[in-house]
């Protein structure tokens, strides 16, 4: 019998202004996968840095194999074969991908680093999670699903008897997730006890054995993994969800993004295709077809080499973001805590950044409406948080996000671009996030999304574009578009995944 155990026994935690968990029970046993459920800001992530040693708890106990532990930090944990995949990640930009792997703790010679074996080591833990990565490439190069994977081969990389993982699959393609999965699964067949967070459904069903639902800090129930997701739902969020994709109305009415001809020399060419005012035009592909990269472009983030960007009639200088947001365009990036956050700033300033140029009057910002307007957004996508002052990075994942998405909100754009808009936002908030976007199409903005997740793609889009190996593979109305549809499109020859 596997006696292998991880117990959290009336944790409580709490941070200025939040109680961000009350008397919370769990466990996890040994050569199981027991998720996580809950809205953002339940607690999920405080619970696992309890678990991790991140944070103490106020009170409430943790017990390994049956023994009560006072975990003094992160390394005393990983000592007791607790390993940990946090939310944010945790990895340094400037190193390698072998170096991530081991830091802390690289392997050595003689009280030297070994480099040669610390390299060997990794290419072979990449080797065995069957993963397309170089260990000599710098992080900071990486896409963000690919750091996810280095992320995941740092923590197999020590003595794991229980994995934590942080959503750890919002960054990750389908095929990438199937990947995962199979890896925990030879992982819990050998005993591991995993902890699996996730904000997509269908996952739990996929690879879950237990599942506790928080609610605002507390734990609500306990059930089978093969609960059914209306039911999930319903417990997360104490209501049933009837719309997930709100209807739209209003009219679609002139041009206001125009590309054309666009290219950048390997990354993608001959990208072209309007967006009109009132028009939700979705941009589906795989993983790596070159979708975030494009729209970097258009948004004036990075340089195109050949075509052109008119919004509105005018021609906007490529790799200008100051000329494409005067313009009206607006990008809501994929890498949100990267690129699109201070996350020592508060909530109040990080929401009114897009707009500073606006209600800055003889060098003075008009703090008042800014934080009207701040106030108001925070309102609108329920963000959960202490007050307007508290620090971004100290909110939970997904109401980071909605942060990112409610400043450029506020700056009223004429196209509004949003990469994977809602890449870790709960399932109540997605809905408030696409009746946002409702009403700015309403409003007249044309909106671009990316996405990964079809159904969202297909739920939301008025016409759908399909790209693949950087270029546009065909466009599908939104009678016409299906899942298969998409996918046929989005799977060339020398690319056989799901994504
Ligand atoms: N270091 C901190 N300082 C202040 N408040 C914090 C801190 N960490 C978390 N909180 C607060 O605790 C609450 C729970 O946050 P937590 O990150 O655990 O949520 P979560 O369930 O992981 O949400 P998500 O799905 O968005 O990731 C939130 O209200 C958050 O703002
Ligand atoms: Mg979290």
């Amino acid at each position: 019998m596997n006696t292998r155990r991880l117990e959290l026994i009336g944790v409580t935690k709490a941070f200025p202004g939040v109680r961000a968990l009350e008397g919370v029970d769990f466990d996890l046993r040994g050569g199981e996968v027991h998720v996580l459920l809950g809205e953002n800001g339940a607690g999920k992530s405080t619970l696992i840095k309890v678990m991790a040693g991140v944070h103490r708890p106020d009170s409430g106990v943790v017990k390994v194999d049956g023994q009560e532990v006072r975990l003094t930090g992160p390394g005393h944990a990983e000592q007791l074969g607790i390993s940990t995949i946090h939310q944010e990640m945790a990895l340094v930009p400037g190193l390698s991908v072998a170096e991530n792997i081991h830091l802390g703790r690289p392997p050595r010679r003689f009280g030297l680093v070994d480099r040669r074996r610390m390299r060997r080591q990794a290419a072979e833990l990449v080797e065995r999670m069957g993963l397309d990565l170089d260990v000599d490439a710098t992080v900071a190069d990486l896409g963000v699903a690919q750091r996810q994977m280095v992320e995941i081969a740092k923590a197999l990389s020590l003595e794991t008897r229980f994995l934590i993982m942080d959503e750890p699959t919002a960054v990750l393609s389908r095929t990438e997730a199937a990947r995962l999965f199979d890896i925990v699964r030879d992982l819990t067949r050998s005993g591991v006890g995993v902890v699996f967070i996730s904000h997509l459904l269908d996952e739990i069903a996929e690879i879950g054995d237990r599942v506790t639902v928080l609610r605002d800090g507390a734990k609500v129930a306990e059930v089978p993994a093969s609960t059914d997701a209306d039911e999930l739902v319903r417990l997360m969020v104490g209501r049933s969800i009837e719309q997930q994709y709100p209807h739209r109305r209003g009219e679609v009415g002139e041009t206001l993004l125009e590309v054309r001809g666009l290219g950048r020399a390997g990354v993608f060419s001959d990208v072209s295709f309007t967006a009109r005012a009132g028009e939700v035009v979705g941009i589906g592909g795989l993983v790596g077809a070159g979708r975030t990269e494009l729209v970097r472009a258009i948004f004036g983030a990075d340089r195109h080499d050949t075509g052109e960007v008119v919004v509105a009639g005018q021609s906007v200088p490529p790799g200008d973001i100051t000329a494409a947001r005067r313009a009206g365009l607006a990008l809501v990036p994929e890498d949100r805590a990267g690129q699109g956050l201070v996350l020592g700033a508060s909530i109040e300033e990080n929401m009114g950044l897009a707009t500073l140029g606006e209600r800055t009057r003889a060098g003075l910002v008009d703090l008042r409406s800014q934080r009207a307007a701040a106030a108001r957004q925070a309102e609108l996508l329920k963000v959960r948080a202490a007050g307007l002052d508290q620090a971004a990075g100290t909110l939970s994942g997904g109401n980071q996000q909605k942060i990112v998405i409610g400043k450029w909100l506020l700056a009223r754009p004429r196209v509004l671009i949003l990469d994977e808009p809602t890449r870790g936002i709960d399932v109540g908030a997605k809905v408030e996030i696409y009746e946002l976007i409702n009403t700015l199409t309403e409003q007249g903005t044309a909106v671009l999304i990316v996405s990964s997740d079809l159904t969202e793609l297909l739920g939301m889009s008025d016409r759908v574009l399909v790209m693949a190996d950087g270029r546009l593979r065909g466009e599908l109305g939104r009678a016409e578009a299906t899942q298969e549809k998409v996918m046929a499109l989005a799977v060339t020859e020398g690319n056989d995944g799901v994504g």
